[in-house]
């Protein structure tokens, strides 16, 4: 195949979200380039009405809405989340400001194919208000870590990190649009990355295919 065509196989991306969906739509924006190895071919919220979902729809990619509140448990919603998943063929997961916490059962349905974005150099600054604890740390370089996903929160090995200065005006709001435009651009590489079978496992560390 010559380079710049079209990927014959390309791999088939489910996004979970939960709110804005401005990583959704760095990874919507990349999958339209017909060269690039992976398209979306679901978007699944847990809240109903996001901003997230009007960005898929307006891509021309299928929704589906499985409000957590609906199940009796974690295990049953996330079992409900995989039905769809697998029914569409899923073949990548990429997490993009989904805030459930995912059951053991379903992590490891999805080991070494499900990614998540985190706004943080991991593994400092795990959970919420990452720009905050990076304020309130003194760090002069924050930045974003794109992981495969593991059971323990905001853990996993590494793809990619982009970093960003800490100026000393900032605040939490400078902070965090300074770190999302790096999220934007590092989400899709790491995309990419795994998408083309680049990345193997080796405990902690990925070993990435140049
Ligand atoms: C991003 O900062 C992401 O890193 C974090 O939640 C935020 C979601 O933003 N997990 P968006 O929904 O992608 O705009």
């Amino acid at each position: 195949m010559s380079a710049g065509s079209a990927v014959s196989q390309r791999k088939k991306v489910g996004v979970l979200v939960s709110g804005r969906g401005s990583n959704l739509q760095a990874l919507l924006d990349a999958c339209a380039d017909p060269t690039f190895p992976a398209e979306i071919a679901l978007v699944i919220s847990n809240v109903p009405g996001v901003l997230a979902l009007e960005r898929a729809q307006k891509a021309g990619v299928a929704t589906a809405v499985i409000p957590h509140r609906d199940y009796p448990s974690r295990e049953a919603f996330d079992a409900a989340m995989d039905l769809v998943l697998r029914a569409a063929g899923i073949d990548i997961v990429c997490l993009a400001g989904f805030m459930r916490l995912l059951s053991s059962e379903f992590v490891a349905g999805w080991q070494g194919a499900m990614l998540n974005i985190h706004p943080s150099l991991l593994p400092s600054f795990k959970g919420l208000h990452t720009h905050r604890q990076a304020l309130e740390a003194g760090v002069k370089l924050h930045g974003c870590t794109i992981h495969l996903v593991t059971p323990d929160l905001d853990d996993g090995p590494i793809l990619v990190q982009a970093a960003v200065p800490v100026q000393d005006d900032d605040d939490e709001d400078s902070l965090a649009a300074r770190v999302l435009e790096q999220e934007h651009r590092a989400y899709p590489l790491a995309l990419r990355l795994l998408a083309e079978g680049r990345v193997t496992v080796d405990g902690n560390r990925t070993l990435i295919r140049r």
